[in-house]
Protein backbone atom coordinates (compact mmCIF):
# COMPACT_ATOMS: atom_id res chain seq x y z
CA UNK A 1 0.00 0.00 0.00
CA UNK A 2 1.26 3.08 -0.74
CA UNK A 3 1.44 5.93 2.32
CA UNK A 4 -1.48 7.41 3.85
CA UNK A 5 -1.41 11.33 2.12
CA UNK A 6 -1.43 13.30 5.62
CA UNK A 7 -2.04 13.35 9.05
CA UNK A 8 -4.08 10.94 11.14
CA UNK A 9 -7.02 12.94 12.70
CA UNK A 10 -10.02 11.84 15.05
CA UNK A 11 -8.07 8.74 16.27
CA UNK A 12 -11.15 7.09 17.84
CA UNK A 13 -12.28 5.85 21.46
CA UNK A 14 -11.93 1.92 21.46
CA UNK A 15 -15.64 2.04 21.14
CA UNK A 16 -15.62 3.17 17.08
CA UNK A 17 -12.88 1.10 15.59
CA UNK A 18 -14.75 -1.16 12.77
CA UNK A 19 -14.31 -5.02 12.02
CA UNK A 20 -11.86 -6.50 9.62
CA UNK A 21 -14.07 -7.43 6.73
CA UNK A 22 -12.69 -9.94 4.07
CA UNK A 23 -12.43 -8.17 1.20
CA UNK A 24 -9.82 -5.80 3.44
CA UNK A 25 -7.38 -8.44 4.06
CA UNK A 26 -5.26 -7.44 0.98
CA UNK A 27 -4.40 -3.85 2.52
CA UNK A 28 -3.35 -5.72 6.09
CA UNK A 29 -1.12 -7.56 4.02
CA UNK A 30 0.47 -5.17 2.23
CA UNK A 31 1.04 -3.28 6.04
CA UNK A 32 1.98 -6.44 7.47
CA UNK A 33 4.72 -6.65 4.92
CA UNK A 34 5.91 -2.66 5.65
CA UNK A 35 5.45 -3.39 9.44
CA UNK A 36 7.33 -6.90 9.91
CA UNK A 37 9.63 -7.27 6.81
CA UNK A 38 12.16 -9.64 8.64
CA UNK A 39 9.90 -11.67 10.50
CA UNK A 40 7.42 -13.88 8.06
CA UNK A 41 4.70 -11.27 7.74
CA UNK A 42 1.04 -12.89 7.77
CA UNK A 43 -0.24 -13.47 4.45
CA UNK A 44 -3.43 -13.14 3.29
CA UNK A 45 -4.32 -16.77 4.48
CA UNK A 46 -3.66 -16.32 7.62
CA UNK A 47 -6.01 -13.75 8.04
CA UNK A 48 -8.24 -15.57 6.52
CA UNK A 49 -7.85 -18.41 9.06
CA UNK A 50 -8.21 -15.70 11.88
CA UNK A 51 -11.46 -14.56 10.27
CA UNK A 52 -12.47 -18.11 9.91
CA UNK A 53 -11.46 -18.77 13.67
CA UNK A 54 -14.26 -15.71 14.43
CA UNK A 55 -11.43 -13.70 16.24
CA UNK A 56 -11.86 -10.64 17.06
CA UNK A 57 -9.99 -8.56 14.32
CA UNK A 58 -10.45 -4.61 14.34
CA UNK A 59 -9.45 -1.97 11.70
CA UNK A 60 -8.76 2.03 11.54
CA UNK A 61 -9.33 3.94 8.65
CA UNK A 62 -7.08 7.08 7.76
CA UNK A 63 -8.73 9.93 9.10
CA UNK A 64 -11.71 8.25 10.29
CA UNK A 65 -13.00 7.71 6.81
CA UNK A 66 -14.57 4.41 5.69
CA UNK A 67 -13.59 4.84 2.59
CA UNK A 68 -10.01 5.52 3.13
CA UNK A 69 -6.82 3.24 3.27
CA UNK A 70 -6.85 1.29 6.56
CA UNK A 71 -4.11 3.05 8.64
CA UNK A 72 -4.13 0.69 11.50
CA UNK A 73 -5.70 -2.86 12.59
CA UNK A 74 -5.20 -5.40 15.55
CA UNK A 75 -6.45 -8.89 16.34
CA UNK A 76 -7.16 -11.01 19.71
CA UNK A 77 -7.88 -14.62 19.74
CA UNK A 78 -9.46 -16.30 22.95
CA UNK A 79 -10.40 -19.12 25.14
CA UNK A 80 -12.83 -19.04 27.86
CA UNK A 81 -10.19 -17.99 30.32
CA UNK A 82 -7.37 -16.50 28.74
CA UNK A 83 -6.94 -13.86 25.33
CA UNK A 84 -4.23 -13.85 22.76
CA UNK A 85 -2.84 -10.49 21.17
CA UNK A 86 -2.17 -11.96 17.72
CA UNK A 87 -1.40 -8.64 16.28
CA UNK A 88 -1.46 -4.68 16.22
CA UNK A 89 -0.11 -2.50 13.35
CA UNK A 90 -0.03 0.93 12.54
CA UNK A 91 1.06 2.45 9.18
CA UNK A 92 4.55 4.49 10.01
CA UNK A 93 2.50 7.36 8.83
CA UNK A 94 0.10 7.29 11.31
CA UNK A 95 2.14 6.30 14.72
CA UNK A 96 2.93 7.98 17.28
CA UNK A 97 -0.76 9.57 17.41
CA UNK A 98 -2.70 7.59 19.64
CA UNK A 99 -4.09 4.82 17.43
CA UNK A 100 -1.65 1.88 18.72
CA UNK A 101 -3.11 2.84 22.59
CA UNK A 102 -6.73 2.54 20.67
CA UNK A 103 -6.67 -0.30 18.77
CA UNK A 104 -4.90 -1.78 21.57
CA UNK A 105 -7.84 -0.63 24.09
CA UNK A 106 -10.33 -1.95 21.96
CA UNK A 107 -8.99 -5.97 22.05
CA UNK A 108 -8.35 -5.25 26.02
CA UNK A 109 -12.14 -4.47 26.13
CA UNK A 110 -12.94 -7.91 24.09
CA UNK A 111 -10.90 -9.75 26.72
CA UNK A 112 -12.80 -8.57 29.91
CA UNK A 113 -11.77 -9.78 32.91
CA UNK A 114 -9.40 -12.54 30.98
CA UNK A 115 -5.48 -12.88 31.09
CA UNK A 116 -4.15 -11.58 27.79
CA UNK A 117 -0.84 -12.65 26.23
CA UNK A 118 1.09 -11.50 23.95
CA UNK A 119 4.83 -12.36 22.45
CA UNK A 120 7.11 -9.30 20.96
CA UNK A 121 10.44 -8.32 19.72
CA UNK A 122 12.77 -8.13 22.42
CA UNK A 123 13.73 -4.72 20.84
CA UNK A 124 10.34 -3.39 20.01
CA UNK A 125 10.56 -0.47 22.62
CA UNK A 126 7.72 1.68 21.32
CA UNK A 127 5.54 -1.46 21.57
CA UNK A 128 7.19 -2.98 24.73
CA UNK A 129 6.39 0.57 26.35
CA UNK A 130 3.20 1.04 25.09
CA UNK A 131 1.85 -2.91 26.59
CA UNK A 132 3.57 -1.82 29.63
CA UNK A 133 1.71 1.10 30.07
CA UNK A 134 -1.26 -0.90 30.17
CA UNK A 135 -0.27 -3.10 32.76
CA UNK A 136 1.52 -6.15 30.94
CA UNK A 137 4.67 -7.52 32.44
CA UNK A 138 7.51 -9.83 31.10
CA UNK A 139 7.01 -13.38 32.07
CA UNK A 140 9.25 -15.15 29.67
CA UNK A 141 11.94 -15.31 26.88
CA UNK A 142 11.36 -17.02 23.84
CA UNK A 143 15.35 -17.09 21.80
CA UNK A 144 14.73 -17.09 18.06
CA UNK A 145 11.39 -16.97 18.32
CA UNK A 146 10.62 -14.98 15.05
CA UNK A 147 11.66 -16.17 11.58
CA UNK A 148 13.61 -15.42 9.39
CA UNK A 149 15.15 -13.03 11.68
CA UNK A 150 16.14 -15.18 14.51
CA UNK A 151 14.96 -12.20 16.79
CA UNK A 152 13.67 -13.06 20.26
CA UNK A 153 10.41 -12.41 21.91
CA UNK A 154 9.20 -11.52 25.15
CA UNK A 155 5.97 -13.52 26.23
CA UNK A 156 4.60 -10.58 28.45
CA UNK A 157 0.99 -10.79 30.24
CA UNK A 158 -2.08 -8.64 31.78
CA UNK A 159 -2.77 -10.76 34.84
CA UNK A 160 -6.77 -12.10 35.01
CA UNK A 161 -8.82 -9.43 36.82
C1 LIG B 1 3.70 -0.51 18.37
C2 LIG B 1 2.72 0.37 17.58
C3 LIG B 1 1.46 -0.42 17.26
C4 LIG B 1 2.36 1.60 18.42
O1 LIG B 1 1.40 2.35 17.68
P1 LIG B 1 1.36 3.95 17.77
O2 LIG B 1 0.09 4.39 17.14
O3 LIG B 1 2.61 4.53 17.25
O4 LIG B 1 1.32 4.16 19.37
P2 LIG B 1 0.63 5.37 20.16
O5 LIG B 1 0.83 6.65 19.44
O6 LIG B 1 -0.77 4.97 20.51
O7 LIG B 1 1.53 5.38 21.49
C5 LIG B 1 1.18 4.55 22.58
C6 LIG B 1 2.39 4.32 23.45
O8 LIG B 1 3.35 3.51 22.78
C7 LIG B 1 4.66 3.89 23.21
N1 LIG B 1 5.39 4.40 22.07
C8 LIG B 1 4.90 4.69 20.85
N2 LIG B 1 5.90 5.06 20.02
C9 LIG B 1 7.03 5.02 20.74
C10 LIG B 1 8.40 5.26 20.45
N3 LIG B 1 8.81 5.66 19.23
N4 LIG B 1 9.31 5.06 21.42
C11 LIG B 1 8.94 4.66 22.65
N5 LIG B 1 7.64 4.41 23.00
C12 LIG B 1 6.71 4.59 22.04
C13 LIG B 1 4.48 4.96 24.25
O9 LIG B 1 4.35 4.32 25.51
C14 LIG B 1 3.14 5.55 23.84
O10 LIG B 1 2.48 6.20 24.89
P3 LIG B 1 2.64 7.80 25.10
O11 LIG B 1 2.27 8.43 23.79
O12 LIG B 1 1.67 8.10 26.18
O13 LIG B 1 4.06 8.02 25.46
C15 LIG B 1 3.40 0.88 16.27
O14 LIG B 1 4.66 1.44 16.61
C16 LIG B 1 3.61 -0.19 15.21
O15 LIG B 1 2.70 -0.48 14.41
N6 LIG B 1 4.82 -0.78 15.15
C17 LIG B 1 5.14 -1.75 14.12
C18 LIG B 1 4.36 -3.03 14.31
C19 LIG B 1 4.62 -3.62 15.67
O16 LIG B 1 5.74 -3.66 16.15
N7 LIG B 1 3.54 -4.13 16.31
C20 LIG B 1 3.63 -4.75 17.61
C21 LIG B 1 3.99 -6.19 17.46
S1 LIG B 1 4.10 -7.01 19.05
Amino acid sequence: MSAPAGPTTGVPGSAQLPPLRWWQIPQLVELERRLFPGDSPWSAEMFWSELAAGHHYVVHHLGGDPAAPIDGYAGLAGQPDEAEVQTIGVHPDSQGRGLGRALLADLLRQAGDRRVLLEVRTDNEPAIRLYESVGFVRIGLRRNYYRPSGADAYTMHRPAR
